[in-house]
């Protein structure tokens, strides 16, 4: 049985450890918080037998050997280095991280830890309708293009409204509807039609600086992609994949519930299957299949770190066309 620790303590946290237990390959033994009564509580929840206050001790005295990170965006980096260096594998929850110096840096940790395992918790793509998605798109006679819509009004915008500054709508913590929900897009789009040739992205921004709202335009040989993201609203707009006759429609491109083959007659398929109830039990299994069995299971790993290192450096260069820097980043450093 493999042994989980975690950071961040929101709803998240418990929908993941939730996932690993029904899983059948993990326990949580190790809960860290910022305060006690928190992770007391949380321990008590689960079962877990140590909780921790202090990060240095977490790493360094926790029975651990998988860390789960759920903490605010900017976070994660440090928190990853920090686990890779303390021979801790990493499942770290998207954003992996906020650019591409950041990611360089944990590549070069992980390679001075080979043991070291670091996955990026993009739960969709471990779920059966994504690849279904993928075989057929490679199917149709020709990709004119594609439309994703993924816009929900965030109950923290309500607090940005108020006056406040909550993490996921602030740049001191890489916040903004792009790294928040477009990273589910921006996974879609990269893992269905690659890397694109030229992206920008068009934000609207908030009050707290950040893109509440958005339209990217990504530029693929023969056709272009668009992507609508946003947390100040909410969109009931299904979204397409279009063929030439045909498409693909999606109920909601990031939880893919329903996923429909519209033929060139406009007779409705089901491509999909019913999703597991907890969105992240697919990813669980996941990542326990690849700790237990790394060497069998190498070209999987590293497909996954090739998806999110391109899908780190797509958010990248659209924050960048759309003038979004997070607080400290330089504007020559992250390329
Ligand atoms: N995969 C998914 O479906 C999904 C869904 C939601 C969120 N997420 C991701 O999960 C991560 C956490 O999101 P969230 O909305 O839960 O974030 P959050 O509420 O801002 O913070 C998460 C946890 O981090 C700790 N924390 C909060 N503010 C902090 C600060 N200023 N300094 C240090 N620690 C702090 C808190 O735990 P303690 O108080 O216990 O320390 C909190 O429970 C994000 O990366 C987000 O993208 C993923």
């Amino acid at each position: 049985m493999l042994k989980l620790g975690i950071i961040g303590t929101n709803w998240i946290t418990q929908q993941f450890v939730d996932a690993a237990i029904e899983s059948g390959e993990w326990q949580l033994t190790t809960v860290y918080s910022r305060q006690l009564e928190r992770a007391q509580e949380f321990a008590t929840h689960n079962h877990a037998e140590e909780t921790f206050t202090d990060l240095e001790t977490f790493f360094s005295q926790g029975s651990f050997d998988t860390v789960y990170i759920a903490s605010p965006n900017s976070l994660h980096f440090s928190q990853a280095q920090q686990a890779i260096e303390h021979g801790k594998h990493v499942i770290v929850e998207k954003p992996a991280v906020a650019n591409q110096r950041e990611f360089q840096q944990l590549d070069t940790a992980l390679k001075a830890h080979p043991d070291v395992l670091l996955f990026e918790a993009a739960r969709q793509l471990h779920e059966t309708n994504f690849q279904r998605v993928k075989q057929q798109i490679d199917q149709l006679e020709q990709v004119q293009g594609a439309t994703l819509t993924y816009m929900k009004y965030s109950s923290r915008y309500d607090a940005v409204r108020a006056g406040e500054e909550p993490n996921i709508f602030s740049l001191n913590y890489a916040g903004g509807a792009l790294q928040d929900l477009g990273v589910y897009l921006a996974y879609d789009a990269v893992g269905w039609f690659g890397m694109p040739e030229e992206a920008a992205y068009y934000p609207t921004l908030t009050r707290t600086k950040v893109d509440g709202k958005g339209v990217a335009v990504l530029r693929y040989a023969g056709f272009t992609v668009t992507l609508n993201v946003g947390k100040t609203s909410n969109s009931f707009l299904s979204s397409e994949i279009n063929g030439l006759r045909d498409a693909i429609v999606l109920d909601n491109p990031a939880e893919l519930g329903r996923v429909t083959y519209r033929d060139a007659d406009g007779q409705a398929h089901e491509l999909g299957v019913q999703p597991d109830a907890n969105p992240m039990l697919a990813e669980a299994r996941d990542f326990a299949m690849v700790i237990n069995d790394p060497t069998n299971h190498q070209r999987e790993y590293l497909a996954w770190r090739q998806l999110s290192r391109n899908v780190n450096k797509l958010l990248f260069n659209l924050r960048q066309s759309g003038h979004l820097y997070f607080t400290g980043e330089t504007r020559d450093a992250v390329k």
